[in-house]
């Protein structure tokens, strides 16, 4: 199957490990061409070069703290002057630090606020337009599953996540006719050094093994096993491609069964 992404130009926040990488990784194989962000120039020259060797028509990364809004600014100038245009945006970020939903406080909730939500639609309000005015566009938001069945530890995230899911679906409604897509592209757990970090917390409240609790977590996957950025990144691929003209609005899950609503 040809995805048609050959020359697409795509900028991938948080690019340089776990799940944007695999979704970068997916687009590379496919000959886009590529900008990614994170907040090392180091590490990203590094995922750049690879990216590169693994196909990418072109690849370069920018210096972009999802802290910081002046840094989404900074980012979209970088991306356009790099690519000439985004075609593709992948909104991702890392995650926010585990708690019980009593134990957030005002102060995480604006902080990762800032991560979560406000950075993510300034870059997608300065890029969405010219895709709109193209007539293509690709917007895939990096989310969890989460945001249909609530982690009782990651809080913060359910609370959070709420937000950009319900501003995703209000806008994909607005953009579509101009053939502009946003989806959420949801990974039950996937392993990464996020994965790592909420295991390591998780076994020190249960008092067990770190391996235990991988362990656990994996029994209670039908697939029984945690996902590989393997698993993820194709389907974020094949969502931007010319094949997911039709599928926008909606939360695709990669979770190995994991969820097991209807919904
Ligand atoms: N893995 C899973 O199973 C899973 C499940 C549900 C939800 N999620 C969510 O998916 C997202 C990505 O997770 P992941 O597993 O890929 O995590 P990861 O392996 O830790 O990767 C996070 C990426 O985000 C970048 N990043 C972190 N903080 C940043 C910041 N302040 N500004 C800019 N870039 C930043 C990192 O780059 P640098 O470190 O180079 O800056 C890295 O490229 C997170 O929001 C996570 O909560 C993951």
């Amino acid at each position: 199957m040809d995805l048609g992404l050959q020359g697409r130009r795509a900028l991938v926040m948080g690019g340089t490990k776990g799940l944007g990488r695999s979704i970068a990784d997916a687009l590379a194989g496919e000959g886009a061409a590529l900008v990614i962000s994170g907040r090392d120039q180091g590490r990203l020259d590094q995922a750049a070069a690879e990216l590169k060797a693994a196909g990418a028509a072109s690849a370069a990364g920018v210096v972009a703290d999802v802290a910081r809004s002046a840094d989404m600014d900074k980012l979209a100038d970088a991306a356009l002057a790099a690519l000439g245009g985004v075609d593709i945006l992948v909104l991702n970020h890392g995650g926010p630090p585990p708690c019980t939903a009593s134990q957030i406080t005002e102060e995480a909730l604006l902080e990762w606020f800032q991560h979560i939500v406000v950075s993510p639609i300034r870059i997608a309000n300065r890029l969405i337009p010219a895709m709109r005015e193209r007539g293509w566009g690709r917007v895939i938001v990096v989310g969890s599953t989460g945001m249909q069945h609530p982690i009782p530890t990651l809080a913060l995230s359910n609370t959070l996540r709420a937000s950009i899911w319900g501003w995703l679906k209000t806008l994909s409604g607005e953009v579509a006719k101009d053939g502009v897509t946003m989806n959420i592209l949801a990974p039950g757990t996937i392993q990464t050094d996020r994965v790592t970090q909420t295991t390591t917390v998780r076994a020190k409240q249960k008092g067990v093994s770190f391996e235990a609790a991988l362990a656990e977590a994996a029994a209670e996957i039908p697939a029984g096993r945690l996902g590989t950025p393997a698993d993820y990144g194709p389907m974020g691929a094949f969502l931007a491609s010319e094949k997911g003209a039709y599928i926008t609005g909606s939360m695709i899950r990669v979770d190995g069964g994991r969820v097991r609503g209807m919904v």
